[in-house]
């Protein structure tokens, strides 16, 4: 009774570390006021862990690398769904109808895998057939659990709510009991890996286009602009950048140019990295 009574609200040094562990680890800023939302996602691990306090759950985080990983997949937020931003994918069309080959596309924080399998279903329904089957997803997260949710390539319900029905028949298996399998085909386009975006990238690019849609959110605004060079940085010139609709980049962008809301498309201008603000 006691112990859960000293779960029910972070103290303050431990929020601190959380606070800082979490941006150092993926760049999020969790900012001074969420010790509620911290909490209440952490308070199961603790318990799990058997830690009597908050503290003590952060001192076997530090130590134990998969403790930490499970720490930070409960603080980040992975929700997602086919067609997000159905603006996005009706533009991709058109400019699948004009591409002279197969094409290279990123999803930099692919969550569950709902927004990779939405790109490779447009590449494999707009492209001639042969640019298709011959065009690459890389999709990209920082979180192992969402990564291995994606790679099973299973989804149900609100998730395919934007599926229409001859895509749910062309592109996925029925498993039964209202849960759907990507195929195989349309799976073959998508590679996973994990990757922190605010690490070391190995990839060189260039990408005819890149998704970096709903996580900027979550970064303050030098680090947004850090991460938004780096990645102009491996888009062809033309290429194409989509971001979430309710994020935005700023005005002093060399590099990319804004076509309408959350399209940027890579200008000739050459790009500059610069190191990791703190
Ligand atoms: C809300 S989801 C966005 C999913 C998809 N892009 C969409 O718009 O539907 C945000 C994802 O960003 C990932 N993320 C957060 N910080 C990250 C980082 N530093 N590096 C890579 N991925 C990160 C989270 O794990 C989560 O899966």
């Amino acid at each position: 009774m006691l112990a859960e009574a000293k779960l029910d609200q972070i103290d303050a040094a431990s929020y601190r570390r959380v606070v800082a562990l979490t941006f150092d680890a993926t760049g999020i800023r969790l900012g001074g006021t969420k010790q509620r939302m911290v909490s209440g996602r952490l308070r199961r691990l603790v318990q799990e862990a058997g830690c009597a306090s908050y503290a003590d759950y952060l001192d076997r985080a530090m130590s134990d690398v998969a403790e930490r990983s499970r720490m930070l997949d409960s603080l980040t937020t992975n929700e997602t769904y086919f067609f997000r931003e159905p603006a996005h994918f009706e533009l991709l069309e058109q400019q699948l109808a004009a591409a002279q080959g197969p094409w290279t596309v990123w999803s930099a924080a692919s969550s569950t895998g709902e927004e990779p399998y939405s790109l490779a279903i447009t590449l494999r329904d707009h492209l001639p057939r042969a640019h298709g089957r011959g065009s690459r997803i890389l999709a990209t997260d920082v979180s192992p659990s969402v990564l291995a949710e994606a790679r099973r390539a299973e989804y149900a319900g609100r998730s395919l709510g934007k599926v229409s029905p001859p895509q749910l028949r062309t592109h996925f298996e029925d498993r039964g009991g209202g849960r759907y399998r990507v195929k195989e085909a349309t799976r073959s386009l998508v590679t996973f890996a994990r990757l922190n975006l605010m690490g070391p990238w190995p990839m060189r690019g260039p990408f005819d286009l890149v998704l970096l849609r709903n996580v900027m959110i979550y970064f303050d605004d030098p680090t947004r602009r850090w991460l938004v060079e780096r990645i102009a940085a491996l888009i062809r010139p033309g290429g194409h950048l989509f971001i979430g609709h309710s994020e935005t980049l700023g005005e002093d962008r060399p590099t990319l140019e804004r076509l309408r809301p959350a399209v940027y498309r890579r200008t000739d201008a050459p790009a500059q990295t610069r190191a990791r603000p703190r």
